[in-house]
């Protein structure tokens, strides 16, 4: 059975793009493989320097994943930083990553391009990432298109590391799901918490039909035959709909007398039926955070269990079990 991993940032609350791009796959692997899920709260450092908003968000996110379907049952679920271990085994790796390699990432550049000042934790960020992947020996991690140069970086590193010290780590692979590669958000760029773009998965109804409204559309008028796979509202529309109910809506489209406003509405009521049933275990586990914080306990125990041997052979390997 193949080993899966991935992680997503408690950076703040998540989106459908989030649910459609990765946590809803990862929801669908706990009963195909061996699924590792955690909350990348170091990761979330390189952005947010406020303790309790880091704090809060990494409960939120638990709690979301759990409200979403994740079971810790049916895999190992746990919080980052609740296995500092990683960190050992970022340093090690780093000692073995060209700078050039980090230089090269996208997500590096584009902030430094755009001002934001990059701390020496951005910059190292795909290395604690592969240490994310490669403590656990995943053989698979699905991630958005924004995240595919970080898992070659994490295959470089595994690659130099096998031929330096012997073969040590799985070479992970990147899965990554054309039909949702990217969501886009109300203004048709790729749906982002930062671009104020977002329909958030458990917000309230206002506040839901508020960015719904807000979707952008061309001028077209009612009449005119419109092109779905033109348009950020179908686009979005479809994540909900069954195959059968987006052929209907593509004829609606190119049958003419389509009117945006009726689509919106639609989409208002997929999306909130949709997230109901979630919304409702949401508001439990916020109601008894007790219950997150002891499935989080018992997810690190699990993780670090699954973690240990390969540390192990790690610093036999490096010199440092040095005894
Ligand atoms: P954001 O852009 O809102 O800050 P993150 O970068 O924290 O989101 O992404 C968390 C996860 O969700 C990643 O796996 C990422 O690839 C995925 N993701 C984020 N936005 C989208 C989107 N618009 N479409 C598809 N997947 C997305
Ligand atoms: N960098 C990822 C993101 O922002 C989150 C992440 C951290 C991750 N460690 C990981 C994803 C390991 C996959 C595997 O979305």
């Amino acid at each position: 059975m193949k080993r899966i991993l991935s992680g997503i940032q408690p950076s703040g609350a998540f989106h459908i793009g989030n649910y459609f791009g990765m946590m809803k796959k990862m929801i669908e692997y706990q009963d195909q493989s061996e699924l590792f899920c955690f909350i990348a709260n170091y990761h979330a450092m390189t952005s947010l320097t406020e303790g309790p908003a880091l704090s809060r968000g990494t409960f939120e996110a638990a709690a979301a994943f759990l409200a979403l379907g994740i079971d810790p049952n049916r895999c190992t679920f746990w919080v980052q930083s609740d296995l500092p271990e990683v960190q050992e085994l970022t340093w090690v790796l780093s000692t073995l990553t060209p700078m050039g390699l980090l230089e090269r990432c996208h997500s590096y550049k584009d902030k430094t391009a755009r001002g934001i000042a990059a701390n020496h934790g951005l910059f190292a960020y795909p290395v604690l990432m592969a240490a994310d992947i490669l403590l656990f020996q995943s053989d698979v991690v699905p991630v958005g298109k924004d995240q595919k140069q970080h898992l070659e970086v994490a295959r470089d590193i595994a690659i130099k590391f096998n031929n330096t010290f012997g073969h040590t780590f799985v070479v992970p692979d990147a899965e990554i799901d054309d039909e949702v590669a990217v969501v886009p958000g109300t203004d048709g760029q790729k749906m982002s918490k930062s671009y104020g773009n977002a329909i958030y998965i458990f917000t309230d109804r206002p506040t839901l039909k508020k960015a719904v409204m807000s979707v952008v559309t061309d001028a077209t008028p009612v009449e005119a035959p419109k092109d779905p796979d033109k348009c950020n509202l179908y686009a979005l529309a479809k994540l909900f709909l069954a195959p059968g109910d987006r052929q209907a809506l593509r004829q609606r489209y190119t049958g003419g007398g389509l009117k945006y406003s009726d689509v919106k509405k639609e989409l208002i009521e997929l999306v909130w039926n949709y997230f109901a049933p979630h919304r409702e275990r949401w508001d439990h586990y916020l109601a008894n955070p007790r219950e997150v914080l002891d499935v989080l306990q018992a997810g690190a125990e699990k993780a670090r269990a699954a973690a240990a041997p390969t540390l192990a052979d790690v610093r036999r390997r490096v010199g440092l079990a040095y005894r």
